[in-house]
């Protein structure tokens, strides 16, 4: 079996801010409220004419491309991970494609909403592994306050927008991702969803039925189940990744997690025993990314150079599903030998 090593990254977010304060104005809701029970602070909103499924998709790709140093001929399959697409079809990875200038590839979208990208990765991650294919491109991207009722002060506080990518490569090395866990309970659907179309191709009735309200449809959850559902699966399907990577806790350098709530990265983090500082967080910036989270999380913290060769790190989501998945990744010295490609342009 050959190894998928992660060789580029790249991420976007849009550049509207919108701060807790400015919640303050439109719910009844406080700054302090939502630092101290999620650790948000601000997120960042999709334009709705230039921040499409599409174009965050792109521009997080195109870095990701760079800093592996191939040319986008060179991708076998691009996996999109999304439950925002922009248009129910194609697939959103199919007009990526296309903008990239993939012409090789296959393509294909993955909806595991916030667990996907980690998903997206076990996918991709398993053609290289077996030899079908070498170049892999892996992208999380979500707009999820399109669906967000900004009247619902239970949900409109913890969501922001954006896009993270990877590019696997085949290697020899010792490198890459060492283990996959994937998961999912639908017993726990009704706890976080968003309404697709009826048979009649209507937006499926929120609330009342009112014609108006068929105009739209919101996510609706149940943020006391998934805080508990959360917190227990988080740290065991972590667990379940460091066992299956044949590692122990102690192997692990970093937890790049899912951003839903500091108080359940926290809960993670003590589980594998691991102090902040090798935790990434940054939903003080940008909030619940959703499939978004862990590769922005990632590319950031490539780019900061606290990644060294050799460093065990888990990845772990959870989310509408309810679903949860994790990974353990080897960063390895490409990665390394990409951030020298980017910082040399
Ligand atoms: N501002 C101020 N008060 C709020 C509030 C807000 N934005 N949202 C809820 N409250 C109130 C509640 O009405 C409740 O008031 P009451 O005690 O008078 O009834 C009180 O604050 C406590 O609410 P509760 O829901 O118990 O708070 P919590 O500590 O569980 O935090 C969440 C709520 C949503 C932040 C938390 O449950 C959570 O993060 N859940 C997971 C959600 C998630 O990650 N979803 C995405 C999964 S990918």
């Amino acid at each position: 079996m050959r190894n998928a090593a992660i060789t580029g990254w790249g991420m976007y977010v849009p550049e509207q801010v919108l701060t807790n304060h400015e919640l303050e104005q439109m719910v009844d809701t406080s700054d302090e409220w939502i630092v101290s029970r999620t650790g948000i602070r601000e997120r960042r909103l999709a334009s709705t004419t230039e921040d499409t499924t599409l174009a965050m998709s792109c521009r997080a790709s195109k870095q990701a491309i760079q800093v592996a140093g191939i040319d986008p001929a060179d991708i076998d399959l691009i996996v999109l991970a999304t439950v925002t697409p922009d248009k129910f079809m194609p697939s959103t990875s199919s007009l990526l494609q296309t903008e990239l200038g993939a012409h090789r590839a296959a393509a294909f979208d993955l909806a595991a909403a916030c667990s996907g990208f980690v998903y997206a990765l076990a996918v991709g991650s398993q053609f290289i592994q077996t030899g079908v294919y070498r170049t892999v491109l892996v992208v999380g991207t979500d707009a999820l306050t399109r669906f967000i009722d900004f009247t619902d002060r239970g949900t409109c506080i913890l969501f922001g927008d954006g896009s993270g990518a990877v590019v696997l490569q085949a290697s020899d090395a010792d490198e890459g991702v060492l283990s996959n866990v994937l998961g999912s309970d639908g017993r726990g659907a009704h706890h976080l969803y968003i309404d697709g179309f009826d048979s009649n191709g209507l937006y499926a009735a929120n609330g009342n039925g009112a014609v108006e309200e068929l105009q739209r449809t919101y996510m609706k959850m149940n943020g006391n189940e998934v805080f508990r559902f959360s917190v227990r699966v988080m740290g065991e399907t972590a667990v379940e990744a460091v066992n299956k990577a044949g590692l122990r806790l102690g192997d692990i350098d970093w937890l790049i997690p899912h951003q839903a709530n500091l108080r359940i990265i926290d809960a993670a983090a003590k589980r594998l025993d691991l102090p902040r500082e090798r935790v990434w967080v940054n939903l003080d910036r940008y909030g619940n990314t959703s499939a978004a989270s862990v590769p922005i999380c990632l590319a950031e913290a490539a780019d900061s150079g606290k990644l060294k060769p050799g460093m065990n790190m888990v990845l772990v989501a959870f989310g509408a599903g309810l679903s949860w998945a994790s990974s353990v990744v080897r960063w390895g010295s490409q990665g390394v030998r990409g951030r020298e490609a980017e910082r040399d342009g």
